[in-house]
Parts: C-alpha cells; sequence; structure tokens
C-alpha cells in the first residue's frame, strides 16, 4: 500500500520540463540526448510481438541484418509540445503513420498498423514525460520511429525479422537561430538525390546516406542547406537535403511547392498548405523551373525537424566559374511577412496558443 502510494506521488510530480538537463531548455539544438527509454517491438514469425520500453540505447544486432547490408530501413520524425495547461500533445502522428507505411511497402518490410504506431508514440513520451520541454521553451520532444531489417540475409531478399522502435529526445532549433536567422542554400547540382521512380518519395535511411557528401561539400563553402534538382531534367527545384521546399510570391499572393514524384511528402508542407489557402493564398504544387526562383520574395525549408526555416538566399555556381545568388526575405535581416504568419499559425496550434480547428493534436 505506502509503496504503491509513493509510486502515485512520484509520478505525479513528472510533467514536461522537469529532467536535469546540462543546457537549458531554451537552448535546445538538434542533436541527440539521453532520455529514459525507447520503445521496441520485434516482428517474428510473420507477427509483430508487444511493446516494450527500454532503457538501454543499444541493439544486440544480427551481423546479417538486412538493414546493415542492404539499407532495408526507414524511420519517421515527428513532435510533441507541452501546452500551458500542462498536457502533451503529439502532431498528427496518424499522417506519420501511414507515410511509414507506405515507406514498408516500398522496401518490403511489414507495416505497422496505424493504432500501433500512435499508441507507442504515446506511451513513450509518456514514459519521457519530463523530457518534454517546458511550454515557453521554443523545444519540442522530437519523435523518432525507426523500423528495419534485422533478421539475416545474405542473398538479396528481405529480411525474415523486423525491428520497430521509437526513440524520443527533447530538440530546440535544427538550424542554428531558428526563425530569425535565415539559412543560406546552395543549389546542388553535381549529385542528384532521388531518381523519378526510386525512393525519394519515401523516408528510407539510404536517402539521407546520399546527401552526406553534397551536404558537407555545401556546408563547406558555408551553405548550411543544399536544395536539390529533379534527376531527369537537371531544371526544376525538388527538396533540400533535410526538407521540403516553399517559394511565396507576394504580389501573385501564391504559395509554390514542388509537385515531383521524388519529393517526401513533408507532414508540415502538408499543414502549411491547408493553412496558406485557409489564409488566403493561392496554393500551387506544380514543377518550379529553377529559374523561377528569381519571382520568390521568400523561400522556406519546411519539416518537422526544422519546422519553417526561412533561406536567405540560393546561390547557383554556373559553369563559367561565376556565381548567381537568389536572395529572400527582408534583405534588412528582419524574415519575410508571409514566412512570419504561416509560421506563428502552425506553431500556435503546435503550442495550443489557438483552438485545434483541424484537429491535428492528439
Ligand atoms: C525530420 O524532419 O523529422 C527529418 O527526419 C529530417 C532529418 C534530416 C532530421
Amino acid at each position: 500500500q505506502g509503496s504503491s502510494l509513493n509510486m502515485v506521488a512520484s509520478e505525479s510530480l513528472k510533467a514536461p520540463g522537469t529532467a536535469k538537463m546540462d543546457t537549458p531548455w531554451n537552448e535546445l539544438g538538434f542533436e541527440f540526448r539521453p532520455t529514459n527509454s525507447h520503445i521496441r517491438l520485434t516482428f517474428k514469425d510473420g507477427e509483430w510481438g508487444k511493446p516494450e520500453l527500454v532503457k538501454e540505447p543499444y541493439i544486440n544486432l544480427h551481423i546479417g541484418a538486412t538493414a546493415l547490408h542492404y539499407g532495408q530501413a526507414c524511420f519517421e520524425g515527428l513532435k510533441a509540445f507541452a501546452h500551458e495547461d500542462g498536457s502533451v500533445n503529439i502532431f498528427r502522428p496518424d499522417e506519420n503513420s501511414k507515410r511509414m507505411q507506405n515507406s514498408c511497402e516500398r522496401t518490403l518490410m511489414p507495416a505497422i498498423p496505424t493504432d500501433v504506431f500512435v499508441n507507442a508514440c504515446k506511451e513513450v513520451v509518456r514514459d519521457n514525460i519530463e523530457y518534454v520541454p517546458p511550454y515557453g521553451s521554443g523545444g519540442a520532444l522530437y519523435i523518432r520511429p525507426l523500423l528495419f531489417g534485422s533478421g539475416p540475409k545474405i542473398g538479396l531478399q528481405p529480411a525474415d525479422e523486423y525491428t520497430f522502435l521509437i526513440l524520443v529526445i527533447p530538440v530546440g532549433d535544427y538550424y542554428k537561430g531558428g526563425l530569425s536567422a535565415p539559412v543560406d542554400g546552395l543549389l546542388i547540382e553535381d549529385f542528384d538525390r532521388a531518381a523519378p521512380r526510386g525512393v525519394g518519395n519515401v523516408k528510407v535511411a539510404g536517402n539521407y546516406a546520399a546527401d552526406l557528401l553534397p551536404n558537407m561539400l555545401g556546408k563547406k563553402k558555408g551553405f548550411p542547406i543544399g536544395l536539390y534538382l529533379d534527376a531527369a531534367t537537371q531544371s526544376m527545384v525538388e527538396e533540400f537535403s533535410t526538407s521540403n521546399f516553399v517559394g511565396i510570391n507576394n504580389e501573385a499572393n501564391t504559395f509554390v511547392t514542388p509537385k515531383s514524384p521524388s519529393v517526401l511528402p513533408s507532414i508540415t508542407n502538408k499543414s502549411l498548405m491547408t493553412i496558406a489557402k485557409d489564409e488566403g493564398l493561392k496554393v500551387e504544387a506544380r514543377d518550379i523551373p529553377v529559374e523561377e526562383l528569381d519571382q520568390f520574395d521568400e523561400v522556406l525549408a519546411v519539416g518537422t525537424a526544422v519546422v519553417v526555416t526561412p533561406v536567405g538566399s540560393i546561390t547557383r555556381f554556373l559553369e563559367d566559374g561565376s556565381e548567381k545568388k537568389y536572395e529572400f526575405g527582408e534583405q534588412n535581416g528582419e524574415i519575410g511577412e508571409t514566412t512570419l504568419r504561416l509560421y506563428k499559425k502552425v506553431r500556435d496550434i503546435q503550442n495550443g496558443e489557438v483552438e485545434d480547428t483541424y484537429g491535428w493534436n492528439v
């Protein structure tokens, strides 16, 4: 009796923002940090087992696991936010679940049913509730679901065993300075991100491995973010290394984003398209010729990790050795007005500042 009462008492002390951290909540970047646990399920003999909370951040993996050899692996990214009333809300987890199911279908992995996915997200967030950055800090608990072939195969074929896990990490801005520090982008023309009928439209691990080299080369030149063109024609804007592309033309009142079979369908972008439409902007998902960069007043990188990051410029190195710099936003360092408006709308919903009329918070 006594011990169960003690348990209730200490459980009730658990609340967002009460974990001991070596970095202030409002100064978190986007990096791995230890938390209490991750949640894990195994697929064996044709079915998924029961979810378990695991403290150790290590996996005992077979050396023949298909994830290691053939990249049979996919992941997701979503966030949980603390509201002023003390509740913690996950943003659109059903959408991430559907996207992970598409990744599984493309790579012949067994899908996780949406109810199992969403409940596992809730359970791991609950077990790490004190790591949810407190209301008002600007941070979020980043939720990273991961599903991969953990059984051995050495001939090229899908595994018989799979592991699904979800880890959580308190995070702040992905790019230093967040909304108030526009990032400079580089047009990547020496590498492609994804082929038209390849795997660019699903969130498989290899897409991100393929970006590491172009990303590092761009960073060395002083560009934190790279923008890819479509692989087939090298003439249309595709997506950033980390996120989707959005261009705003204020005179035409348009919100323009690429429609391409090789772009990852971002859930943040999908949400912004809904908000932009409701805000009276014309939303266009279509081909964007690279020359159209000249016509955008504002450019945004949008995704779970980067949220809505203003892009200050995109530099293109031309064949004759000269360079062309496309510039966006207010050139006095201020953020574009439409960027601010869209950012505020989506963050207000995520942070519980306004009524969630779309029903996105879980
Ligand atoms: C996310 O936005 O959640 C991602 O997975 C992108 C990754 C580069 C951090």
